[in-house]
C-alpha cells in the first residue's frame, strides 16, 4: 500500500522544511545559518525543532545548506536504509565542508549515539557527534568548536529527563501542528528494535513542564496537538525531575490523567497521542478518549504482528486475542473511530502460517491506513542472533501481498467519508501543489481543499468529493 512507502520515503528522505507554515524567520546581520536535516520519526522532528530554538537566536534557520554556518543531520537507525542514507547525505556536505573549512557540521540522533567515536573515524570532518541527550550541550560545545576545540562526541546518557527551558522562543507564530515530548527512551526490548540502546531508559517529563509547554505552544498558535513518546500509556511510571536536580520525583499522574488535564488547556482543538503499546493500552484511556478528547478519534495501535508466535518472540508482551480485544473495545466506544497500525514482516522464523495470521488480523481490524515493513536487522537487538532470518525476497513477497490486502481495505475505509460533510482543521499550505491546502479530519486523515490562506489554523466544514486509500479531496463550504 501506498502510505507505507510513503512513510518509508519519509524516514529515509530528510524532511523538507513546512516553507508554507509563515515560519520563515529573516536572517539578521550577524545571526548564521543553521540548516538542519531530519530523518526518522516523530521524536526527531521534535528534537530538531528543540535545536533550532536552544541555538536561536545565535543561529537561524536556513533552507539551504550552501547558505549554513552549521550543518546538523538528525539521524534515525531504526531500519538499515535509512542509516544508509546519513552516510550518502554527510558525503555531499563534506564538499562543502572542503570549499569552506569553517562550516560546523554535526551528526545526531540515533546512529550518532549508536556509533559515537565509530563515526568520526569514517567522517573525520564531523565537528560534533552527538545523541538525543546531549542535543542539551550543543550550545556550549559549539562555542568551544568556534574556539577551535574538537572534534567532540556527546553521547553519555544519563537516567534523568533533560531538557531545559527556551531561553528565547522564536518570534515566529507556530505552526498549526506541535508535538509535545513526554517521555524519554524505552525500557521495553522488543527484540527487533535499537530504540531501547540508542535513546535509552524510559523517563517521563514531569507534568508541569508537559502543561506549561503546551499552554506556550498553543499561545503561539498551535491548534493541534500530539504528545509524543515510544510507549505513552505508561507514562508516570519512571520519572524524573528535570533540570538536573538528580532526584527522582514521586510521579503521582498517569497518561489518562495527563490527558485529562491537557485537554482542559484553552485554545487546543485537536489532541493526540503517539506511541501507544497494546501491553498498557487500559480502559481507562478508551473512557478519556470516548468522554471527549477534543475530537480525537484516531487510535495509532502498532500490532507487529499477527501471530502469537511471533509476537511471542518479539517480546511484546500481549497476544493477538487481547490486541483484538482493545480494538473491539475502542471501536464500541468511539464512533467512527479510524485505527492505524505498524507491521513487521519476515520477522526471524516468521512461516507462512505466521503471516497468514497477520493477513487474517487485517482483515478482522479494518485499519485506516497501515505502515509495513521488512524486518531489518539491528545491532545491539536479541532478534539478530535469532535462527531463521527470512530471506530478502521472501520478505519483499510477504510486504507486497500485505499492502495489497490493505490497499483494498484501506480505500473501501476512506470511501465512507465520501458525499459526507466534515469538520477539519486546515493546516498549512500544500507545498507540493501551489493554491492548496491541507487540512485534517479528526480521525487524522488528510483532506486536500482549493482555498485561501486566511483559513490556515480555522475549523471548517468541508464537503469529501473524493476519496483515495491515502487522503481525499474536499470542498471548503463557506463558513
Ligand atoms: N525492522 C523493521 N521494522 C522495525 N521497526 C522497528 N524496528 C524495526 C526493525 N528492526 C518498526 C516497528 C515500529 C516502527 C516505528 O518501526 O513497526 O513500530
Ligand atoms: Fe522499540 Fe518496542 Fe520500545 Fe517501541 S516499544 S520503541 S518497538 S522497544
Amino acid at each position: 500500500m501506498k502510505i507505507t512507502h510513503k512513510k518509508q520515503k519519509t524516514i529515509i528522505k530528510p524532511k523538507k522544511r513546512q516553507a508554507m507554515d509563515g515560519r520563515i524567520l529573516k536572517r539578521q546581520k550577524g545571526q548564521k545559518g543553521l540548516y538542519i536535516a531530519t530523518f526518522g520519526c516523530q521524536m526527531n522532528e521534535y528534537d530538531s525543532k528543540r535545536m533550532e530554538e536552544l541555538l536561536y537566536p545565535q543561529y537561524v534557520r536556513v533552507d539551504t545548506p550552501k547558505d549554513a554556518d552549521l550543518i546538523l543531520i538528525n539521524t534515525c537507525s531504526i531500519r538499515e536504509k535509512a542509516e544508509h542514507k546519513v552516510y550518502s547525505l554527510a558525503g555531499r556536505f563534506r564538499k562543502l565542508k572542503e570549499k569552506r573549512p569553517e562550516l560546523i557540521i554535526g551528526i545526531g540522533g540515533c546512529v550518532a549515539q549508536q556509533e559515537g567515536e565509530r563515526l568520526l573515524k569514517r567522517l573525520p570532518y564531523l565537528d560534533i557527534v552527538f545523541g538525543s541527550h546531549g542535543i542539551y550541550r550543543l550550545s556550549d560545545t559549539l562555542n568551544r568548536i568556534e574556539r577551535g576545540e574538537g572534534p567532540f562526541v556527546l553521547t553519555d546518557m544519563g537516567d534523568e529527563f533533560k531538557m531545559p527551558p527556551i531561553a528565547t522562543p522564536l518570534p515566529v507564530p507556530h505552526p498549526v501542528k506541535a508535538f509535545v515530548t513526554i517521555m524519554q527512551g524505552c525500557d521495553n526490548f522488543c527484540t527487533y528494535c535499537v530504540v531501547p540502546y540508542v535513546r535509552g531508559r524510559e523517563v517521563s517529563r514531569p507534568k508541569e513542564e508537559i502543561i506549561e509547554e503546551v499552554k506556550r505552544l498553543v499561545e503561539a498558535g498551535a491548534k493541534d496537538i500530539t504528545l509524543i513518546g515510544q510507549n505513552v500509556n505508561s507514562y508516570g511510571i519512571k520519572g524524573s525531575s528535570s533540570r538536573g536536580s538528580g532526584a527522582k520525583s514521586a510521579f503521582n499522574t498517569t497518561f489518562p490523567e495527563l490527558l485529562r488535564e491537557v485537554a482542559g488547556i484553552k485554545g487546543i482543538k485537536r489532541l493526540r497521542f503517539t506511541t501507544s503499546h497494546p501491553k498498557d493500552f487500559t480502559d481507562e484511556i478508551i473512557e478519556v478518549m470516548a468522554e471527549g478528547l477534543p475530537h480525537c478519534n484516531h487510535l495509532h495501535l502498532p500490532v507487529q504482528s499477527g501471530s502469537n508466535h511471533i509476537l511471542k518472540l518479539m517480546n511484546r508482551r500481549y497476544t493477538r486475542e487481547r490486541y483484538l480485544k482493545i480494538i473491539e473495545e475502542v471501536k464500541r466506544r468511539i464512533p467512527d473511530v479510524s485505527i492505524t497500525t505498524d507491521i513487521i514482516v519476515g520477522f526471524p522464523q516468521e512461516t507462512e502460517n505466521d503471516f497468514n495470521d497477520t493477513i487474517s488480523l487485517l482483515k478482522n481490524v479494518q485499519y485506516d491506513q497501515i505502515f509495513a515493513f521488512k524486518y531489518s536487522p539491528r545491532p545491539f537487538t536479541k532478534a539478530l542472533q535469532f535462527d531463521g532470518q527470512i530471506d530478502e525476497e521472501v520478505k519483499s513477497a510477504r510486504l507486497s501481498t500485505l499492502l495489497e490486502v490493505q490497499r483494498e481495505i484501506g480505500l473501501k475505509r476512506f470511501k465512507r467519508f465520501e458525499g459526507r460533510v466534515v469538520e477539519v482543521l486546515v493546516e498549512s499550505q500544500n507545498p507540493a501543489r501551489e493554491g492548496e491546502l491541507i487540512a485534517r479530519t479528526t480521525n487524522n486523515l488528510v483532506v486536500n481543499i482549493t482555498a485561501s490562506n486566511d483559513l490556515i489554523g480555522r475549523l471548517i466544514n468541508v464537503f469529501i468529493e473524493e476519496a483515495s486509500y491515502h487522503s481525499m479531496r474536499g470542498r471548503a463550504l463557506t463558513p
